[in-house]
């Protein structure tokens, strides 16, 4: 049967980093992660199903996708119609309104609104958790996405199918803000996946980082439902920086760093010895993050617009989850 499922999610970023796999195939973390769902940077998405179409179609802002985007979404797809015994074709619709060039990553938004939108038009009912399960087969990211505030994904044992993420504590819970400092303009050299299994393969610290970030994200836990700021943090930039640290040792080693990434990693602790509540944290990618209290986000955006390297900074605040949007007439 045909149908229209349009859908709207937004991006998160990681407070305890999820870096590796305990199932390639089913794309199952072998860590858990935390995350903050990020108001406005927003993906809206458009799938329909219908006859007479002989293979999917994605267009991505306005773009035929391709390769490696391509081949996910068309994966995400089949396994929706697998659940709803159909075998129409879909045409895919996606805009991400993001600030223009964040430099932050859409995949988890987009895979987030992906499902819920695949999911409304193939008929299957709304299910937060079947949404984050198919969202995480896709990109593991994108599980947290489907949820909103702060977020947990578990660590997946090899072989389940319908690990998905579940919320810890609602947007309002806390009002705590994300400076983002752009330090670089377009794509990053080596994706978060690849980056990964790399890591995995070659490097000596993977399973010193493995046994070490279950107990980093219980901290970031802890201190998310206590609402204590030096506790989040602290977990959060040790997090990050072991994460890295494992990547850096890989063989041959992954670099995300910039010059302007330390610059901007080192004025967080400088705004710190000054008494500032502000921590730092990065992905795959050149970026930094500063988590600090709301009220706080002004100063911080501030200082760290004047750090050498920095394009430009942006605000997001905790945002709901996914939304199931009005199909367009
Ligand atoms: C560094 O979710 O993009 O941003 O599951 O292979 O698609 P795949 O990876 P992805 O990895 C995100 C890695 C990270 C940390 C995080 O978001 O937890």
């Amino acid at each position: 049967m045909s149908g229209v499922g349009k859908a709207r999610a937004r991006a998160n970023i990681a407070l305890a980093k999820y870096w590796g796999k305990a199932d390639v195939e089913l794309n199952l973390p072998a860590v858990p992660s935390i995350s903050m769902t990020l108001d406005p940077l927003l993906t809206e998405t458009t799938v329909e199903l219908r006859a007479g179409l002989s293979a999917d179609e994605f267009a991505l802002n306005g773009a035929a996708a391709a390769g490696g985007e391509l081949k996910r979404a068309i994966e995400l797809l089949d396994r929706v119609r697998a659940e709803a015994g159909s075998k129409l074709r879909a045409r895919v619709e996606s805009r991400n309104h993001f600030p223009t060039a964040s430099g932050l990553a859409s995949s988890a938004s987009g895979f987030a609104a992906l499902a819920a939108a695949a999911r409304k038009a193939a008929g299957l009912p709304f299910d937060p958790k079947k949404t984050s399960a198919l969202a995480r087969q896709s990109s593991a990211s994108a599980a947290r996405s489907v949820l909103g505030g702060y977020v947990e994904l578990p660590a997946g044992a090899p072989g389940d199918a319908s690990l998905a993420a579940h919320e810890l504590a609602p947007p309002d819970h806390w009002a705590l803000c994300i400076v983002v400092a752009v330090t670089a303009e377009g794509r990053k050299a080596v994706g978060s996946t690849d980056g990964m299994t790399h890591t995995r393969q070659t490097s000596p610290y993977y399973e010193a980082w493995i046994r070490s970030a279950p107990g980093l994200a219980d901290e970031v836990r802890a201190g998310l439902l206590s609402r204590d700021l030096p506790r989040v943090g602290r977990a959060m930039e040790q997090s990050t920086l072991a994460m890295h640290a494992c990547a850096l040792a890989a063989d041959p080693g992954l670099l995300y760093f910039q010059p302007a990434t330390l610059a901007a990693f080192a004025k967080v602790r400088e705004l710190r010895t000054e008494g500032l509540e502000v921590y730092a944290t990065m992905d795959a990618g050149p970026h930094v993050k500063a988590l600090c209290q709301a009220a706080d986000a002004a100063l911080v955006s501030r200082a760290l617009s004047g750090v050498p390297g920095v394009l430009r900074t942006l605000l997001a605040a905790p945002g709901p989850g996914v939304e199931l949007l009005d199909e367009p007439a």
